[in-house]
């Protein structure tokens, strides 16, 4: 039987990395709890059905990316979540929180998963740390999001970010200008990739963002969104920007950036960072989506949000030497004997119920099997239990790294380690 591997573009995360993943969802539940954001955790699974409206049919992520099969009696299709915004809208409809509430601020942490191309930075299960804010359609809704964002990835010290800022246009300005850059783009349609080709009826944003050079040259003279925005469209992205600049928050303005879901709407943004990424240089991307809620169901409400990935924050952050784990524990307590052993249980019980850090032996045996044990670890000290030392009330403290010992007494053992310890 050959060997059982883990799926492609699929990957174990271990410690250290593993604790890195913990640590910056933990921070960006902290901070973002500081503007409002309460945690919401939707299924993985849900139907198909729902990102096919939602993301839109024509998408990659939906056309090509998704794991999706039938399931049960009826063969319903299910898929494992591409992305939160819609599961998000769902939860959102399915439990009425519109009828309580009328601004609704939310973030979650989780897997998703696209069938893409592995490479550096690509996976087909990454994580995400994403947040929606549901109910508001002022720019300064955007410019909060945006600050708030900003100042997360400054909290965590990741380098070389830009934020890119485009606006898209709403349901008004939109038809006129998607009918100007089909008219382009049938113009140069051979010279387009098929994709491209096909593209240009089904999705013609799209084709402004396609990474291949022949596309990429042929549209230089394209029309962008940003220069066909309706009134409203216009005074919602310039308040926008005066906002930002009044939060001295840097921005390009992207005129090709589009997104790659077709629920956006307006603002639409991308964070890319210029170390430790290579290609895939987008750490962050989200926008504006007033028309997604009535699209599955529901009221015209206004939303907007974004979704970190967090794979590559980390990569971000890794190559900036940014991330620190944990240390290794600063005391290993070994024991001489069967009564050794016994006060050593006990009191690594109450050393982590005091909170300090502690490994027992948990193997016994010769002294320098123990201490060896100790040395691989990393500890600092070692605390020796047992024998005549423990008959007198008393144990043997090594510190390792000035090969050094003594003997501490048993009685307040628990305030003398702490003391040494941080004293260390
Ligand atoms: P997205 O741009 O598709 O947006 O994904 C957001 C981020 O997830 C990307 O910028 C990237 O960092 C990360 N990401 C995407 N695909 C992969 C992958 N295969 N491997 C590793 N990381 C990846 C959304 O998902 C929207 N739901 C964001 C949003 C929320 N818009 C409004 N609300």
């Amino acid at each position: 039987m050959g060997k059982i591997q883990s799926v492609k573009g699929m990957r174990d995360l271990l410690p250290p990395q593993s604790e890195h993943f913990a640590s910056l969802e933990e921070e960006a539940a902290r901070f973002f709890q500081r503007y409002g954001y309460s945690e919401i955790r939707t299924p993985i699974l849900e139907e198909t059905a729902l990102f096919a409206r939602g993301v839109g049919e024509e998408t990659d992520m939906v056309s090509k990316e998704m794991f999706s099969f039938p399931d049960g009696k009826d063969q319903k299709m299910l898929a494992l979540r591409p992305e939160g915004t819609a599961s998000v809208v769902r939860a959102y409809l399915e439990n009425r929180v519109g009828e309580r509430l009328s601004l609704v601020k939310w973030y979650y942490l989780g897997p998703m998963f696209r069938r893409e191309r592995p490479a550096a930075g690509r996976y087909r299960q990454f994580f995400q740390i994403g947040a929606e804010c549901i109910g508001v359609a002022t720019p300064e809704a955007d410019a909060e999001m945006l600050e708030m964002l900003w100042g997360f990835f400054q909290r965590v010290g990741a380098p070389g970010l830009s934020l890119k800022l485009n606006s898209i246009g709403d349901a008004v300005c939109r038809p006129a200008y998607r009918e100007a850059l089909v008219r382009f783009l049938s113009g140069v349609a051979e010279k387009l990739c098929e994709d491209c080709k096909r593209r240009s009826q089904t999705n013609p944003l799209r084709v402004l963002d396609c990474k291949r050079e022949e596309c990429q040259a042929a549209t230089r003279e394209a029309p962008v969104p940003i220069e066909h925005l309706c009134e409203p469209c216009r005074a919602h992205h310039n308040r926008l920007l005066e906002i930002l600049n009044l939060y001295q928050i840097p921005y390009l303005i992207a005129p090709r950036l589009v997104r790659g879901l077709d629920y956006y709407n307006r603002t639409a943004f991308e964070i890319t960072a210029s170390q430790g990424l290579g290609a895939q240089d987008a750490v962050c991307g989200g926008g504006r989506y007033d028309g997604l809620i009535r699209l599955l169901g529901g009221p015209d409400t206004p939303a907007i949000g974004f979704a970190i990935g967090l794979d590559r924050l980390v990569l971000v952050l890794e190559a900036a030497q940014k991330l620190s784990s944990l240390p290794p524990p600063p005391l290993f307590l070994g024991f001489f004997d069967k009564n050794g052993q016994e006060r050593a249980l006990l009191l690594g019980r109450d050393l982590r119920r005091e909170g300090i850090r502690c490994q027992v032996d948990l193997r016994g045996g010769k002294l320098k099997g123990q201490l060896d044990r100790a040395n691989k670890l990393g500890a600092r000290f070692v605390l020796l239990l047992g024998g005549d030392e423990l008959s007198r009330g008393v144990a043997v403290l090594r510190d390792m790294a000035a090969s050094t010992q003594e003997e501490i007494a048993l009685d307040g053992v628990i305030a003398q380690l702490r003391e040494r310890l941080v004293r260390t």
